[in-house]
This record gives C-alpha cells, sequence and structure tokens, in this order.
C-alpha cells in the first residue's frame, strides 16, 4: 500500500512487514526517513523527527547568508553532485561548459498499483494484486532534464524493486557520466558486508567484513557480471544469524558491468550506489531521448539470512523468470561434455544415449563441437550449422524420441573463432580498434560486437534456420570469456562509452527474440561454469549451468552460496566423474539444484547405475514439490566450518529433504541438528531412523546424527513425509 500525508509531505510504502518512508522536503529533496520492520502508527512518530539544520549559503541575489535548507535526516533518495553532498550521488550529467553539478529536485508523484516493465531491459513482473509502486518526477535545476524515479514494494514479499528513468528534453544531447540504479542511505553503519568474489571453478566464495569507514566497492568491469564477484550482496547486523536479526540483500537485474559501492562517512551513516559501473561507461542521450537504468532489488529481512534468501527466492520465481513452464517438473539432463568433449560420433552419441537413459535420463544434451568445424576449441564458432560429416543430428533425434527422452544442443551465440566462416567473412564483426596491432583472446575466441544490430541479426538467423531443422527441447547458452576491446569500430568516438551496455542490450535483443519465439525450449545460461549467474540471465533462462566444478569438494561451497542469493531451481548439478568423492555423495548435493550427469555412461558398472538411478527416482518424487518450489533453510553453513547442512520443505510442509555433509570426516561425538520449516503439528516419518516424530520434535529437539558413526561416511540425505 501506498500512502500520502500531503501536510505532512510524508509517503509511505508499506506491506504490513517492512516500509519505506519518504518525505519530500521544503526544498524538494526526497529524504528516506525510514526503512525497515513496519510498526503501528510509525508516520506519526517519523513526522516528529527533530529538524536539522542544512548548513549555510550565500544568496548571490541579494548578498545573505541564510540557511541552506532544512532537513531532517541525512539520508537522501537521490544526492546531488558537484555542491555540499559528497558521499557519491547515483547519477552524474556534466553540463555543456563543464560544471559537474548535477541535483535533482522534487515535481511530483504518483502511486499506482502493480510495476510497469522497463522498455529496453530485463525487468521485475507484477500485477495489481502483486505491488504497489510510487513514481516520482524530479527535475534538475538547471537543465529541462527529468528523472523519473520508481519504487516498487511487494506484497507477497519483502522485495522493493527500484530504478530511475532519465529523459533528455533540452534541444541539445547531454552525456551521461554515471547512472547507476538506486542510492539506499541507513542511518548507521553497524553492519557486516557479504559478498561471493570467485573464479573458474570456484565460483562464489564467501567474504565477509564488517562495513569499512570510507569507501568499498563491489565491481564487475569485464562485460560480464563475472566469476570475480556476483551482483547479489547482502548487508546483515552484526549478529545476524541464519534465523535472527537484520539482514538487507541486494542484487541487480542487469548481466555486465555493476558496482555496488558503500560509503560511510565521518558520522558512520551509510551510503549505498548500486548500478552500472561508472568505469568506461558514458551514455549520449539525444534531446528527446530517454535512458533507463537496470531494476536493482533489495530484500530485507529482519528474521536473519533465511529471510532474506527466500524473499529473493520468492521474487525471482515468481516475479522475474520468464519461462513459461519453470513450476513444471525439469527432467533429469545429460550433458556430453565431461564425458567426451569434442571427440563423438553418431554412435557413440546414441551408446551415451542408451546408457544415459539407464541412469534415469529424460533430457539428453549434445554440448560443444556439433557444428562447423568445431573439433576442437580454437575452431568454429559463428558457424551454426551442424557437421554433418561428423554428427547426424536427425539419427539422434530421432533416437531420443524413440527411446522417449528429450533432446537438447549447445550455442555460443557471442562467440566467434578467428578461424571460422564468419570471421572470414566479417572481420568487423569483432569490438576493437581497427588498426589495433592485436586483439586479445580467451579460449582462442573472439568477442562478436553484438552493440550492432547486423552481427545479432546474422546469429539469430543462423540460430533460427538451425531450430527451424532442428525442433529441440533445450538450449545451453554459454559465454566463454570476457570483453576486453569495448570499442566498436561502428560507432563514433562519443559513443564509445556505450558499448559495454550495447552489447549487453544485443545479448538480451537476441535471447529475447528467441525466448518469445520458442517459448517451450528451456534455454539454461553458462559462462565458463557459472561467471554469468545473475538476475539478467535467470530472466530468459529458469536454470544456470553453476560452475565446471562439480566435485564436492569445491561444490558444496559453490552450490550453498549460490543458494543464498537464489533458489534451488536454478542451480544446474551434476554428477560428474571425478574420482574424489562417490557418486551417491555427489548425486545428494546435485539433487540441491536441478539434477543431472556430465560423464562417461559407458564406463558405469551395474552397481553404480543402481546407486545413480535411486537418487533420479528421489529427484522425480520429491524436486518439483520439495526443491524446486520448496521454502529452503540454511542450517549449517560450509563457510563456518566443514560441516554444511541444508533443508528444503515443501509448501504444503508435508514434505522435507535434509543433505548433511561431513566433507572433512570430522569426528563429532555428538551432532544433532534442528530442523525448521516444518508443520509442529505434523507427524512425519523420517527415512534415517525409520521413526515416526511430530515436527516440534524435530525443530525442538532434533535429528541425532552421532549414533551411526557419522564420522565414517560424508554425506547423508534425510527424507521426512508426512505420516498420516
Ligand atoms: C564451458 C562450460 O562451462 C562447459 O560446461 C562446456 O559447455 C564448455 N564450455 C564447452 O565448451
Amino acid at each position: 500500500m501506498v500512502s500520502y500525508n500531503a501536510e505532512k509531505r510524508i509517503i509511505t510504502l508499506s506491506n504490513g512487514n517492512i516500509s519505506y518512508v519518504i518525505y519530500i522536503n521544503p526544498n524538494g529533496v526526497l529524504e528516506q526517513l525510514y526503512f525497515g520492520k513496519y510498526w503501528e502508527g510509525q508516520e506519526a512518530d517519523l513526522a516528529a523527527l527533530p529538524v536539522r539544520d542544512g548548513g549555510e549559503i550565500l544568496d548571490m541575489q541579494t548578498g545573505e547568508m541564510t540557511h541552506r535548507h532544512e532537513t531532517r535526516t541525512l539520508c537522501y533518495e537521490i544526492s546531488s553532485h558537484g555542491l555540499w553532498d559528497k558521499r557519491g550521488a547515483p547519477i552524474v550529467i556534466p553540463k555543456e561548459n563543464g560544471s559537474t553539478v548535477t541535483d535533482f529536485r522534487y515535481l511530483s508523484h504518483k502511486a499506482y498499483k502493480g510495476i510497469h516493465p522497463l522498455a529496453t531491459l530485463p525487468s521485475a513482473k507484477g500485477g495489481e494484486e502483486d505491488c504497489d509502486t510510487v513514481e516520482f518526477l524530479l527535475k534538475e535545476t538547471s537543465r529541462e532534464l527529468y528523472l523519473t524515479y520508481c519504487l516498487t514494494l511487494y506484497r507477497d514479499s519483502n522485495i522493493l524493486v527500484r530504478h530511475f528513468a532519465l529523459e533528455n528534453k533540452t534541444s541539445a544531447p547531454v552525456f551521461l557520466d554515471r547512472a547507476m540504479s538506486m542510492q539506499l542511505d541507513l542511518p548507521s553503519s553497524h553492519y557486516d558486508i557479504v559478498h561471493f568474489p570467485g573464479r573458474w571453478a570456484q565460483e562464489r566464495d564467501y567474504e565477509e567484513n564488517p562495513v569499512l569507514d570510507g569507501v568499498q566497492e563491489i565491481s564487475s568491469n569485464y562485460g560480464r557480471s563475472g566469476h570475480e564477484e556476483n551482483p547479489f550482496v547482502y548487508l546483515k547486523e552484526h549478529k545476524a544469524t541464519n534465523d535472527r536479526g537484520e539482514v538487507i540483500g541486494f542484487n541487480l537485474i542487469y548481466s555486465s558491468n555493476f558496482k555496488f559501492r558503500t560509503f560511510v562517512n565521518r558520522d558512520r551513516q551509510l551510503h549505498i550506489t548500486y548500478g552500472i559501473n561508472d568505469e568506461d561507461f558514458c551514455w549520449k542521450l539525444e534531446a528527446g531521448e530517454t535512458f533507463e537504468t537496470p531494476q536493482a532489488v533489495i530484500a530485507y529481512s529482519a528474521e536473519g539470512i533465511d529471510g532474506m534468501s527466500q524473499a529473493f527466492h520468492h521474487f525471482i520465481r515468481e516475479h522475474l523468470i520468464t519461462y513459461r513452464h519453470d513450476k513444471e517438473y525439469k527432467p533429469v539432463l545429460f550433458n556430453s561434455w565431461e564425458g567426451c568433449y569434442f571427440n563423438f560420433n553418431t554412435e557413440s552419441v546414441i551408446s551415451y544415449i542408451d546408457d544415459a537413459i539407464k541412469i534415469g535420463t529424460e533430457l539428453f544434451v549434445l554440448d560443444d563441437g556439433w557444428f562447423g568445424a568445431r573439433n576442437n576449441d580454437r575452431l568454429g564458432l559463428g558457424d551454426w550449422y551442424v557437421n554433418r560429416q561428423k554428427v547426424d543430428l536427425h539419427k539422434i533425434m530421432a533416437h531420443c524420441k524413440e527411446k522417449g527422452i528429450k533432446f537438447g544442443i549447445w550455442f555460443e551465440p557471442e562467440m566467434v573463432n578467428p578461424v571460422s566462416d564468419l570471421y572470414a567473412a566479417h572481420p568487423d564483426y569483432v569490438p576493437g580498434e581497427p588498426d589495433a596491432a592485436e586483439l586479445s583472446l580467451h579460449r582462442h575466441q573472439l568477442h562478436l560486437d553484438f552493440s550492432v544490430k547486423e552481427v545479432v541479426d546474422n546469429i539469430y538467423a543462423q540460430m533460427k534456420a538451425f531450430l527451424q531443422e532442428y525442433p529441440v527441447s533445450y538450449i545451453k547458452w554459454d559465454y566463454n570469456r570476457v570483453v576486453n576491446e569495448h570499442f566498436s569500430r561502428h560507432y563514433p568516438a562519443d559513443r564509445q562509452g556505450e558499448i559495454y551496455h550495447r552489447m549487453m542490450l544485443g545479448y538480451y535483443d537476441l535471447i529475447g527474440r528467441l525466448t518469445r519465439e520458442y517459448p517451450d525450449i528451456m534455454f539454461e545460461g553458462c559462462s565458463s561454469g557459472g561467471g554469468r549467474f545473475d538476475l539478467g540471465t535467470l530472466y530468459f533462462c529458469p536454470q544456470i549451468w553453476t560452475s565446471d566444478e562439480s566435485d564436492p569438494s569445491q561444490r558444496i561451497a559453490i552450490q550453498y552460496n549460490t543458494s543464498l542469493g537464489y533458489p534451488l531451481s536454478t542451480i544446474g548439478a551434476h554428477v560428474n566423474d571425478s574420482k574424489v568423492s562417490s557418486y551417491k555423495t555427489k548425486a545428494i548435493l546435485a539433487l540441491f539444484g536441478t539434477y543431472g550427469y556430465e560423464m562417461n555412461p559407458n564406463i558405469l558398472t551395474a552397481s553404480e547405475q543402481e546407486e545413480l538411478r535411486e537418487i533420479a527416482e528421489i529427484y522425480c518424487k520429491y524436486h518439483q514439490s520439495v526443491i524446486g518450489n520448496g521454502t529452503l533453510y540454511h542450517l549449517l553453513s560450509p563457510n563456518e566450518g566443514n560441516l554444511m547442512c541444508m533443508q528444503s520443505v515443501s509448501k504444503d510442509q508435508t514434505a522435507s529433504l535434509v543433505i548433511l555433509m561431513n566433507y572433512r570426516k570430522e569426528h563429532a561425538q555428538f551432532r544433532v541438528i534442528r530442523l525448521r520449516g516444518l508443520d509442529p503439528e505434523k507427524q512425519y516419518k523420517n527415512s534415517y531412523t525409520g521413526t515416526v516424530h511430530s515436527g516440534t520434535f524435530y525443530m525442538e529437539r532434533g535429528i541425532d546424527f552421532s549414533s551411526d558413526g557419522f564420522a565414517s561416511i560424508n554425506c547423508r540425505l534425510v527424507i521426512l513425509t508426512e505420516e498420516a
């Protein structure tokens, strides 16, 4: 609900759990009076906040020294730039005379139910019954530049979505040096900041440190959200735990360069800005044009980390992912990559399919190597036609059909190898200065210049021709390098600061066209594993390949940490051939994601097949209700010790799956774990002891894992089912 007290100039957005309160001060500066837990009568309390002196000015017309303005808080919605506020404005637009002063003041606002989609970027969904929006119109004090600031609060979860749109109503172009999506000021900085740095095969490590005085940045400038940092970040009050304390999470519906910046001033107040990284960014906005920033998403929890996680999970499933079958059962997937890499032919693929079916496969995916001259990673990217000498895809697809399983294929649409037909015909299709002495290669490949429509159209036409001939059920959309040369020969000098963003718009354009035209194909995102695991990609792809590392020694933390911000249904998880852990251990971990395989299935023994089939059956039975659409609880964090425990509970609380990993086989004599999220009144049988207890018993007394010499194994799966 949005309420406006015109007399006090206070706007309150509230969903009964939390509220966001904005005061339009007499100078038209939007002050944030409060963000947090809702309480009865809060508006009256907040209206009584004392007025502070906002400083002194010399009036250049009268020569008088007067108060600058009154202010109640120093928590603003949009700081100015180039004036007294030095904390960092979200938007900076220099003037023609070189001054960078940018100062937006309130003109009007309106409130409505629902949320409007962005015209140029993937964005959150929400009908009249889902959320409330307040939309402010502000004007730059000295120019005809108008800023629309949208702030939406969801009713079914503590999620805020916000962004800016800047309209140039002057008669000349302006240059946006910075165009971030949000500012959030908090009255104190007593938080720890948690972020997820990483690298290939070790995505989303966990790092926690107190919010530092001065500036701290979590960012990417690689042209993708990246392995190096993820756009998901959260603040937790110092003593917050999984189920207690204040936690505020942030994410961005965007897949390219981002910057999350905190600044703590001398009063220990916390100032946050978040949005497109302003490094190498400059957008030329012509007269009459509008620039939209990506939407930032904030999850608020007064009940610990899981309150934030669950809010994000719910938002992503209900209000972001567009794939129309997302809520349905996702088939057990077999991916050919780690089993055979580029070395396959029609017969070997068919023998893979036959053995993959024995372990429960329902969707067979032929990964890299089926097109052009792609017999190794130096060749063929950009040539999206079947290598008919190597593989007969019609025969393979007919075989899948006959066996009653689906078929999927791999693409890497944004890339080209220098050795390819596409590059030979169009050397100007790659970014970089035309007279550059060298271009950087990553994995022997170049990026395509997706800022150019003709390039995107070329790949679209090729993919479309393929899909017309081969009606696949699934596409894995890979992306195996970063952008280095962010220069396009197709744009003038004063538009080179737009290239990173325009390349991202090209990605969204292509995947948007294809997902709209083929709404039944499931697209899975990928970027050398999980290098583009973000909300922009999830809008189109209901799941993302999480990491090229599938062995639990790393994977436990990768999956656990990813699940802090993203639902399990989005986490592609496969059992592979790595010899470090047993198939069973790997399979149980993969159950806490969308389950699949990635191995040579021809070498499995009968007992290994049996073991994997059993886990696949558990997946079939419980994935959709307990994992996919269930509620996740984090019980023990691998970031704090050797043990990891997660529990997912079906929405109707009739079933629950618990995973406990003791990867280093710690010899704990007593290990009792209290569960969460069960119905206290219901009786549940657990697959571990075979006994029946009430929900209260499991949540208060817990499950005792000490009795069976837990240290001798390193993984336990417990299934709880309601006993009528
Ligand atoms: C990187 C991906 O992460 C792998 O799963 C695989 O698809 C390869 N690319 C193929 O080149």
